[in-house]
């Protein structure tokens, strides 16, 4: 292996999970600095209801702004309203993000997964017809807050159910960062037999500081998309404790030192964790992005 995707979160799942929700100009500011850093894939946003995350208002202003670069800005859109907003904000990346906890999905979405899926079925099938890419997100692959243990049986039924409606690539979310490097690796063993393994990704929150452990052990399954979140920013706001997305700062250093090249300068990350940790006058989630100080 000698290259990797990674799919920056810090403009959404890092912001959406801010108790200061951060205005326009700043949240352009921080993908700008992602866009300089050379990171391919950067989620600016959502388009939910703003009652649920008042963080990921305004969206359609943020993409609106940005140039049109195919496929570098992928947003998220839970049903066909969101898709309509994306598309009129000139979106060309949409995810649909379901889960695989019926408790969590009620949580996030207010629907079971059942009528989660028809719901994203005609949001699939119109964003295909406008050539629009769809990333799948599965949530609680690896635990769930409310219901404990999550049968990898569940997520391989989602994940082939979203393979066929269209997806590009399904993203596996560990969203409370419980899993383990054998149970990360078992899962996508599972995951492989019915997504080709170039199109699976890693989203994977670094709760119990397994993240990058986890991610190693699921390179020896061949993966090669990767999320993560500058200065390891975010967390979900309906999975209470959750903490950020592994640093993008800490996976891109760990991917150098094997020989595996992601595009991004990773000096230029460091700033832009730096950067955001002080206007969040948070702490650096990144080691690394700490070490180099
Ligand atoms: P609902 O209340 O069941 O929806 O919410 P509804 O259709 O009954 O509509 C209720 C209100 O929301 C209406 O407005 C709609 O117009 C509005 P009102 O009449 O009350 O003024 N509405 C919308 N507004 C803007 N954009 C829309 C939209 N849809 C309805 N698209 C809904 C259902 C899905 C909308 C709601 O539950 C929601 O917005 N949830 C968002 C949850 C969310 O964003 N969670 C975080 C992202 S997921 C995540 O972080 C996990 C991930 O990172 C992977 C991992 O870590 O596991 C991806
Ligand atoms: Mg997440």
């Amino acid at each position: 292996m000698t290259a990797m995707t990674i799919f920056e979160m810090g403009p959404r799942d890092g912001l959406q999970n801010e108790v200061k929700a951060l205005d326009i100009a700043t949240r352009l500011t921080l993908i700008e600095k992602l866009r300089a850093a050379n990171c391919p894939h950067i989620e600016v946003g959502s388009f939910v209801s703003p009652k649920w995350v008042p963080q990921m208002a305004n969206t359609d202003t943020i993409l609106e702004a940005l140039p049109h670069e195919p496929f570098r800005f992928p947003v998220l859109v839970p049903n066909m309203k969101g898709l309509q907003a994306a598309i009129t904000a000139g979106a060309d990346h949409v995810a649909v993000f379901g889960a695989a906890s019926e408790t969590f999905s009620h949580k996030n979405i207010n629907c079971s997964i059942a009528e989660s899926l028809e719901r994203f079925a005609p949001v699939m099938a119109m964003a295909n017809a406008e050539n629009i890419r769809i990333r799948g997100y599965i949530s609680c692959v690896l635990g769930c807050p409310y219901e404990g243990e999550v049968p990898v049986s569940r997520v391989v039924e989602i994940a082939e159910w979203m393979l066929e409606h269209g997806a590009h690539d399904i993203s596996l979310g560990d969203t409370i960062g419980v899993g383990t490097a054998y149970k990360a690796r078992t899962l996508i063993k599972a995951v492989k037999t019915v997504v080709p393994v170039d199109r699976i990704g890693l989203h994977f929150h670094d709760t119990y500081g397994q993240a990058l452990a986890n991610i190693l052990s699921c390179l020896e399954e061949d993966i090669s998309i990767i999320d993560a979140s500058v200065g390891g920013l975010g967390g979900c706001p309906y999975a209470k404790g959750a903490s950020g997305n592994v640093a993008s700062e800490d996976v891109v250093y760990m991917l150098e030192g094997l020989g595996i090249n992601t595009g991004i300068d990773l000096d230029s990350l460091i700033r832009t964790g730096q950067w955001i940790g002080s206007v969040l006058e948070r702490a650096n989630g990144s080691k690394v992005g700490r070490a180099r100080i």
